[in-house]
């Protein structure tokens, strides 16, 4: 056994719910590799999963008698179920079926597993493993869409063959694959200290709006996202609370990260207003600068001659200024973003001031490999009376210098 002491997962305990699939026995694997990690692991089991695997195989790999139901007063004895749902730092669902993610996606707590992953507040991860069509069917999409967006961790599925003799996605991820990905999710930020933030609520904005003109056809900007979703990423690993308004965005919830998912500018400041009263806020959304007057409910023709066609075009509400000139927000540090493609400084710095906002992120965009849907960028920090360069590196490890700073100035100038 290689125990790798110094895995983030070294002295977690992990619950490891296994659900009613053939990959059941898989979870006996990882069972054994989250230990070899230095893990702690308990175990219970969906009624389907002891058709597949026995209790008593996952008690001899992880030296804890399994839990197999909610209705064994003698195991209920030794530790309530919501004693095990407070033990653990983290709850892996694997394999987890269709009908698991489901029951998860809607909150139901009708057996073991269910309840333990409601009455959790420990971070939930969830391994996919079913049919490929079970898997892209649009009730499992919506499921899996709705549990990520509450920030559970989806790991996998992987391609292949499955085991009725079909190939397509829906293996369940390969057990070292989920020990890593549980790990990845549990390090620490490489730059940010775990606890800068803690006790902070933080809202993030990120990635573009969309501006519909009509059923087929909107505004919008080459945003990816990417920036924003590391900035919420680093903010929860230092401790924060944080809320992610997010535009529509192809981009995997941040663990730990409540996201709210808008489409509009002007349903992103609605999110925004309900997610406040905040400490920080951090506006890393491309807002869309104009919005139709008005949508039209019919797809606009092509008109019969006209080589031209003008739209009418009203300005969007700015976000970050009014959230800045709110008094009643209880926001402490106001953070916007500035994308420019020329006199960098001289933008930012008078946004900086125009917007009343205590640190602007500027970074150029059109150069190669960096800006909008690159994972590396460059950008320089400024505030009233100083700045800070942040060399081109990947987006995370500027969030986390960015978190830094946040925490920083939040010690300099409380608002
Ligand atoms: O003025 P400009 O759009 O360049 O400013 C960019 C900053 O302002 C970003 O932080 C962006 O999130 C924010 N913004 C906003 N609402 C708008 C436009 C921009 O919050 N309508």
């Amino acid at each position: 056994m290689s125990v790798t002491a110094n895995s983030p997962l070294a002295g977690q305990r992990i619950l490891l719910c296994v659900g009613g699939g053939i990959a059941a026995y898989k979870a006996l694997e990882l069972v054994r590799r989250l230990r070899d990690a230095g893990a702690d692991v308990q175990v219970a089991m969906t009624a389907g999963a002891q058709q597949f695997v026995t209790p008593l195989s996952f008690q001899a790999l992880s030296g804890y008698p399994a839990r197999t139901t909610l209705w064994d007063s003698a195991a209920e004895q030794a530790m309530g179920h919501l004693e095990l749902a407070r033990w653990a730092d983290r709850v892996i669902v694997a394999p987890a079926t269709a009908d698991l993610l489901a029951r998860l996606a809607h909150g139901l707590a009708d057996d073991l597993v269910t309840t333990l992953c409601l009455a959790t507040e420990a971070p939930l991860a969830v391994a996919p493993a079913m049919n490929h069509r079970m898997w892209k069917h649009p009730a499992t999409v919506a499921n899996v869409e709705l549990l990520r967006s509450r920030g559970v961790q989806v790991i996998g599925p992987d391609d292949g063959p499955l085991a009725e003799g079909e190939s397509g996605p829906g293996r369940l991820a390969e057990p070292e694959a989920i020990v890593a990905a549980l790990a990845g999710a549990t390090a620490p930020a490489a730059g940010a200290g775990p606890g800068l933030l803690q006790g902070l609520k933080v809202v993030v904005t990120a990635g573009p709006t969309y501006e519909d003109l009509d059923p087929v056809r909107y505004l919008g900007n080459r945003s990816s996202g990417k920036m924003g979703f590391a900035v919420a990423t680093s903010a929860a690993r230092a401790g924060a609370e944080v809320v992610l308004v997010a535009g529509p965005v192809q981009l995997d919830t941040p663990p730990g990260v409540q996201r709210v998912n808008v489409r509009s500018a002007a349903q992103m400041r609605d999110a925004v207003n309900a997610a406040l009263p905040a400490d920080v806020y951090i506006g890393a959304a491309a807002v869309a600068d104009y919005t139709p007057r008005a949508f039209s409910p019919n797809k606009i023709k092509k008109t019969g001659t006209g080589e031209t066609l003008a739209l009418d075009l009203v300005r969007t509400p700015d976000i970050l200024a009014e959230v800045a000139s709110r008094e009643d927000a209880g926001l402490k540090l106001v953070v916007g973003f500035a994308a420019e493609t020329n006199n960098v400084a001289d933008y930012a710095r008078q946004k900086l001031e125009a917007k009343r906002l205590d640190l602007i992120v500027a970074n150029r965009v059109g150069v190669p490999g960096t800006g909008f849907e690159s994972d590396d960028n460059a950008m320089t920090a400024y505030w009233p009376g100083g700045e800070r360069d942040f060399p081109p590196a990947p987006k995370l490890r500027l969030a986390d210098g960015l978190v830094e700073l946040v925490a920083e100035r939040l010690r300099a100038d409380a608002r």
